[in-house]
């Protein structure tokens, strides 16, 4: 090695050692340092942390059609998926629970914003204190949880279910649900959180907006005013972007960026009146437009079926067991008997009294326009990265990789989205010194994944390394040729960033 003034075998015994300590050393001036530091942020063994942020109702291709620096950024930054199917029905309550569960909606059992649950003979909606009862959300055991039973600390800001005492439990630090809170207080609190002295701090956070959904629900997504909501989103995510910057955790944070569903544009004369074809008395409306549930009264199911099955040609109309397989929504109580849904642009009512919006979302996952948008950045994620398509339930088992927990049975595929990720456990690195902690965009690899897989790693490494120097040792080749440090091997995990730039 370097100086070495040893010579012949007992320097390459003297090597051996250092190889096997080394790492171990390593490990233990990092997490000293960790200590030192009480926080601090250059050059540290770090605990993953993640936060996971949903703009309701930002659908994919809203970043195209007005500049927007900061999601462009984060797509530099890190990775961008271009197509991400979410579940049926693709409604606010549903999609946000299958995001922190992994689950398809039959089987989290939150089905739909307004629900029956025949077991319980109790109600669900949205617009009512129903949401707070726990019952409702059992089936599924969300993210924030799993975190907190394997030892971690979550914290919520106002995301759909989080102020719930779900299995008998809240997320570390929370917010109860407050629409009027601006989004920069929400930020703020979990900034608070994650930075909070290390007993406290939480490591992962889950962040909710309720825009641009309700100016897309208001204004129809075609709308040219819906521009001015798309540049006010992307102000609030550089708001973000810089406060972690100015918390010094911009570099050690992986930030995704998604929403639970997309938008589609409605009109006035594509409107299904039900009292056309069928009595109100012969079922009870569950849940609205676009995909209506409906509870035959005692004895009706069949009536009600055959009046509407060729009412409308813009309307499907389901008996519970007929529901199409893909849509993965059968196999629960809180499905109900009849399920209509409308195509495309309809709106299915029982009469035109009422208000009238100009755009939903819940149709067929399959439709663009369903479809949110998909960011993320961070040191587990690569740079300059562009998947094509993706599952929204896939984002369960890989945030729960990213925070090396083990998931919950789940609908997710961790294989499906693994290349988003820097490294598989088995390569990842030691933790190194990290770019400027306030640089945008640091030099590729200059980031440090998987804290948790240090020990298992150190060991690999060590091992890789020892086979490496048999291997030299057995050719007799110079000295020079031995790696001289472990931390030099960094540069051999380094992920191909090259490959797959998609511009
Ligand atoms: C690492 O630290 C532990 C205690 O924290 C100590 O027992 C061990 O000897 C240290 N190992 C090295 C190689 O310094
Ligand atoms: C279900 O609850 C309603 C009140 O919400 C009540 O009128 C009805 O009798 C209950 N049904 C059964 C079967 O308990
Ligand atoms: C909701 O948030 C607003 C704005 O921060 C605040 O003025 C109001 O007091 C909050 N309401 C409750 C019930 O906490
Ligand atoms: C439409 O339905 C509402 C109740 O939702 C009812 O009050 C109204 O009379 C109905 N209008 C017509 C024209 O049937
Ligand atoms: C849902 O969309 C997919 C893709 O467009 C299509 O193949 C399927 O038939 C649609 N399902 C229904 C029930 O319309
Ligand atoms: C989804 O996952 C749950 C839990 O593992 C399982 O019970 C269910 O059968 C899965 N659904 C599908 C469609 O594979
Ligand atoms: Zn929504």
């Amino acid at each position: 090695m370097r100086s070495c003034l040893l010579s012949g075998a007992s320097c390459h015994l003297f090597c051996l050692w250092a190889l096997l300590v080394g790492p171990v050393w390593l490990q233990n001036a990092s997490h000293h340092r960790r200590k030192d530091h009480g926080g601090g942020d250059e050059g540290v063994v770090d605990k993953p942390k993640l936060l996971l942020l949903s703009f309701d109702g930002f659908r994919w291709d809203y970043v195209n059609r007005v500049p927007t620096p900061n999601f462009l950024a984060l797509k530099r930054e890190g990775v961008k998926v271009e197509v991400v199917e979410n579940a049926y029905i693709t409604k606010t309550f549903p999609d946000h629970y299958s995001l922190v569960t992994g689950l398809n909606a039959e089987s989290h059992g939150i089905v739909a914003n307004e629900m029956f649950d025949p077991a319980l003979n109790r109600s669900f909606s949205m617009e009512t204190d129903s949401i707070y009862d726990p019952l409702w959300w059992e089936q599924g055991v969300p993210l924030w949880l799993t975190n907190q039973k394997a030892g971690g600390r979550s914290g919520a800001a106002m995301w759909p279910g989080s102020d719930v005492k779900i299995h008998g439990e809240y997320p570390t630090r929370y917010l109860e649900y407050n629409a009027s809170m601006p989004f920069e207080d929400r930020v703020r609190k979990l900034i608070e959180w994650f930075t909070a002295p290390e007993e406290q701090a939480v490591d992962f956070g889950v962040l909710y907006w309720e825009e641009p959904d309700e100016s897309g629900h208001n204004l129809g997504p075609e709308s040219s005013l819906m521009d001015v909501v798309i540049v006010d989103i992307d102000e609030k995510l550089g708001f973000l972007r810089n406060e972690l910057k100015k918390a010094r955790l911009y570099e050690r944070l992986n930030l995704i960026v998604t929403s639970d569903h997309g938008m589609t544009q409605l009109f006035p004369d594509k409107i299904i009146e039900l009292d056309q074809y069928v009595s109100r008395d012969w079922y009870t409306w569950v849940d609205k437009s676009p995909v209506v549930a409906l509870l035959p009264k005692e004895g009706r199911l069949e009536e009600v079926y055959s009046s509407l099955l060729e009412a409308n040609p813009h309307l499907n109309v389901y008996k519970k067991e007929d529901i199409p397989e893909y849509f993965h929504y059968r196999h629960n109580d809180r499905i109900m008997p009849i399920l209509l849904e409308a195509e495309e642009g309809w709106t299915i009512v029982q009469n035109r009294s009422g208000t009238f919006m100009l755009g939903n979302h819940g149709y067929n996952n399959s439709l663009p326009n369903m479809h949110p948008v998909f960011l993320a950045r961070g040191p587990a994620f690569r740079q300059n990265y562009v998947k094509h398509s993706m599952r929204s339930v896939d984002l369960y088992p890989l945030m729960c990789h990213i925070l090396a927990l083990r998931p919950l049975p789940n609908n997710g595929s961790l294989a499906n989205v693994q290349d988003l990720l820097v490294v598989g456990p088995s390569q990842a690195p030691f933790a190194g010194p990290t770019g400027s902690p306030s640089s945008s965009s640091g030099p590729p690899g200059g980031v440090t994944p998987g804290y948790s897989y240090a020990p298992t790693v150190g060991s690999l490494l060590g091992v890789v390394m020892v086979l490496g120097f048999l291997m030299v040792f057995v050719k007799q080749v110079t000295l020079k040729q031995l790696p001289t440090l472990p931390m030099q091997s960094r540069e051999m995990s380094q992920p191909l960033l090259q490959e797959d730039l998609h511009l």
